[in-house]
């Protein structure tokens, strides 16, 4: 792997990276969260320190250890990890949304733990903010992040979904990533990605590793910042 570090050519960026599943409680002990694993967006800032930008990443709960040199903010929700982002992108070259924020949450969380001889809960959920959305709209008149790229994680449509995504969120690039085979997507280390950008070009991966994924999105992001 080409190791540039501090004098590579994303020296002096400032280069925020969400990852993991966030988690929304239900009661003190339960929550609602999804298979994301955290290693797209670790590999995203592994690769990102290796060309020299200093990394911020805000990260869900996950298993890994957070890449050496990297600023960690540990969140568990979506309106925490909003909080977080809204922060750091403020005076931010680039952020990079790789996290699986939870779509829904429990309306209420209940602060005892749900006792199963009671009745079976039922659960009233509501939406969780939209971060890429929010980002957006403080971007079209501040100007900060430089630089937004999201990913869509799609099990049809690919193209199509993640071409609507990137329109809307107003993003980029995006990483369109197929979740529907086996050896691509959640809790494997490869996956399978088409980078589609906002002045209409496209580029498909074979599969791959996560982290040579990694270095390609960071590859693209040193052209779009020069
Ligand atoms: N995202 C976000 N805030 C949310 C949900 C998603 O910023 N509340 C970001 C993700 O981090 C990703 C991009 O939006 O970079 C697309 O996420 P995805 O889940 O694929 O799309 P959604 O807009 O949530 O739509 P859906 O899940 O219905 O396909
Ligand atoms: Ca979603």
């Amino acid at each position: 792997r080409w190791l540039s570090g501090r004098n590579g050519p994303l020296a002096k960026r400032k280069v925020v990276i969400t990852a993991g599943g966030t988690q929304e409680p239900i009661d003190a002990v339960r929550v609602i969260t999804n298979r994301s694993s955290g290693k797209q967006g670790y590999a995203l800032a592994q690769a990102a320190l290796d060309v020299g930008a200093d990394v911020v990443l805000i990260t869900a709960p996950t298993s890994l250890i957070p890449p050496y040199g990297a600023k960690v903010i540990k969140v568990r929700t979506a309106a925490e990890m909003l909080d977080a982002v809204l922060q750091e992108t403020q005076d931010a070259d680039v952020l990079i949304m790789a996290a699986a924020v939870a779509d829904f949450r429990p309306r209420v969380a209940q602060s005892q733990k749900i006792k199963k001889e009671r009745e079976i809960p039922s659960l009233e959920l509501e939406a969780t903010p939209d971060i890429l959305v929010e980002v957006a709209e403080r971007r079209a008149h501040l100007g900060y992040p430089r630089r937004v790229i999201g990913f869509a994680a799609e099990s049809e449509d690919l193209l199509a979904n993640a071409q609507s995504k990137l329109q809307r969120k107003r993003l980029d690039m995006i990483v369109a990533n197929d979740i529907s085979a086996q050896d691509a997507g959640f809790e494997v280390d490869t996956n399978r990605v088409t980078l589609l950008f906002a002045d209409g070009r496209m580029e498909t991966l074979p599969l791959m590793e996560k982290d040579k994924v990694a270095e390609a999105v960071i590859g693209h992001l040193i052209t779009m910042l020069i």
